[in-house]
């Protein structure tokens, strides 16, 4: 039932000509008013194809940064400018300067968890949902060097029979998942299959029957014949799933697994970022020219 609230959010969106993208990850309240709710690659193929005058991106700073890169001519606005990622922050562009100095010939992939000025020294940019393509997309041969995430970037390796330079970047959130948390979860749950995220460690993928960015694994639950779910990644998503899936049991897997910076955006947040057009995204072109290639070549290629 709406709310004041959500009523205003309604018409402000309507004065504004806004549009509201959100992340998997985000609040049930949030995912529930907003207009498109998907993964990174789905809010970055929305954003690019935005009509709308305004943009408010529910999900993390990069991800905000990233609909702002694909479609630059839209005023983008993120309700909390600290809901910054911690993996993107594992890696600046003074340091992948450095590295690329040191590894002449690599291509550099890097995952859309990133600051544009990571991005705009990138060759191509890849998600979860892609990662693997993107990486089968450069010549064998060639080296690659994976930033920031070694555990999507070891999960594709793995997946391709393929070496590549990792970054020691990764999800504080995906890692504070344990093996034992699935076989405690198995123990309790007879039959559960277990889905789980590239960003958890190889420890808990081995553990896993099925390893997915968010919308594989919502697909995955849609497509299964199975009744109940253990669930390893953030803890938003399981309002996607319930919603989607009201016949199946969907179990998360440790309390342990909320992103704090996903649940910076509040309703309140989204209101106010409405009525006061803040805090919008700006890259200086110089940065935002190089970035947006990165992301072009990586949607590209679907
Ligand atoms: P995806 O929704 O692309 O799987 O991303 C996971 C994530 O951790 C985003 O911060
Ligand atoms: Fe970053 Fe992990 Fe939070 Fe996603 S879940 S925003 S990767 S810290």
């Amino acid at each position: 039932m709406a709310t004041g609230i959500q009523e205003r959010i309604g018409e402000l969106k309507r004065e504004r000509r806004a549009i509201i993208l959100a992340h998997n990850y985000q609040s049930p309240e949030i995912q529930d008013i907003a207009d498109v709710v998907g993964d990174s690659l789905a809010l970055a193929q929305q954003a690019a194809k935005v009509e709308a005058d305004v943009i408010v991106l529910c999900g993390v700073w990069f991800m905000a940064e990233t609909a702002k890169l694909v479609n630059p001519g839209r005023t983008v606005l993120a309700p909390d400018p600290n809901a910054g990622c911690p993996m993107a922050n594992m890696i600046t562009a003074a340091q992948l300067a450095e590295a690329r100095l040191k590894n002449p010939d690599a291509a550099v992939v890097c995952y859309v968890n990133s600051s544009a000025a990571v991005k705009a020294l990138s060759d191509i940019c890849c998600t979860s949902s892609n990662a693997a393509r993107v990486v089968a997309s450069i010549p064998a041969g060639r080296p690659i060097l994976f930033v920031p995430d070694q555990s999507l970037g070891d999960f594709v390796a793995r997946q391709l029979g393929r070496k590549l330079i990792l970054w020691p970047g990764f999800c504080p959130t995906h890692h504070r998942i344990l093996p034992e948390d699935i076989v405690r979860q198995r123990a309790a749950h007879p039959g559960a299959v277990v889905a789980v995220h590239p960003e958890c460690t190889e420890e808990v993928r081995r553990e896993a029957d099925f390893v997915g960015s968010t919308a594989q694994i919502l697909r995955f639950v849609r497509e299964s014949a199975a009744q109940t779910f253990i669930i390893g990644t953030e803890m938003g998503i399981c309002h996607a799933l319930r919603k989607e899936n009201p016949g199946k049991e969907i179990v998360h897997v440790s309390r342990a697994a909320d992103c704090p910076n996903m649940k910076l955006n509040t309703l309140e947040k989204v209101l106010w970022s409405l009525e006061e057009m803040k805090y919008e995204v700006a890259v200086p072109e110089e940065v935002a020219a190089p970035a947006r290639r990165a992301l072009e070549r990586m949607l590209a290629l679907g």
